[in-house]
């Protein structure tokens, strides 16, 4: 008898734990939706917009950096890390010695946002005096907001492109702060280059890949080492990944 009682207490301790447990998850993603809606919902079909139509060649590159960045500057930055749930995204983040880590971003399923999206999401995150290394972009688009702390960010030009060489003139330099951005293209500041300035460093990234229906490509460069080409502009020479780390994936004092 007494066994019994016990048999029955546990199964009654068991569903009402599972109860809870459904209740909770049930509770959390009900309060999670409608405090995501409507802004980051809106927010998040009109990103989605915007790139079908960079995608559809509705619009030139260069208005869909216009726009994204638009966007970006429009969004609360608490409402953007909780739609994207960068607590989650960033917890035992793997920062490496040299360069960057990066993790896929997944916006929560919302009605009227299609799961697949022609867009790439990640975030980049990095420690202090490591970078995201100087490279170029062909077929590409991108667009970044700082999300936690701060960079020493550079931009330029891609003027053109030889076998070894990208022939590149300076456009921006400045120091990105939380909720700053940027974005690149081939017509429009086409390399980057972020370095660290704070313990970690975040950014958010949407990227657009194989434009034009050509395969992307990237390339490391050698800006340090670039030679003055006359009116400002500089040769700097293509590096293959490894050597490109060495040289720029975290500073040498
Ligand atoms: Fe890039």
């Amino acid at each position: 008898m007494e066994l019994q009682n016990r048999r029955e207490f546990g199964k009654k301790m068991l569903g009402t734990t599972l109860n809870y447990f459904l209740l909770e998850s049930l509770f959390t993603s009900q309060a999670f939706a409608s405090s995501v809606r409507p802004v980051a919902t809106h927010w998040a079909k009109q990103l989605t917009e915007i790139c079908n139509d960079l995608k559809l060649q509705k619009i030139p590159p260069v208005l869909w950096q216009q726009q994204v960045e638009k966007l970006f500057n429009q969004i609360e930055l608490p409402e953007l890390l909780k739609f994207i749930d960068f607590e989650t995204l960033t917890r035992g983040f793997d920062y490496p010695d040299l360069g960057v880590n990066t993790r896929m971003v997944k916006f929560p399923k919302l009605d009227g946002l299609p799961e697949k999206t022609v867009f790439i999401r990640k975030i980049f995150g990095m420690k202090k005096g490591r970078a995201i290394i100087p490279h170029g972009h062909s077929n590409m688009s991108s667009a970044h907001l700082v999300l936690k702390g701060e960079f020493a960010l550079k931009h330029y030009d891609k003027v053109a492109e030889e076998d070894k060489y990208l022939l590149i003139k300076p456009t921006i330099e400045k120091t990105a702060g939380v909720g700053s951005s940027s974005s690149v293209s081939d017509e429009k500041n086409n390399i980057h280059w972020f370095i660290a300035n704070t313990e970690t460093a975040f950014t958010f990234d949407v990227i657009m890949v194989d434009l034009g229906g050509k395969a992307y490509d990237i390339h490391n460069i050698d800006i340090a080492a670039g030679e003055k080409a006359g009116n400002g502009l500089i040769r700097a020479a293509k590096l293959d990944v490894e050597t490109a780390l060495k040289k720029y994936g975290k500073q040498h004092h």
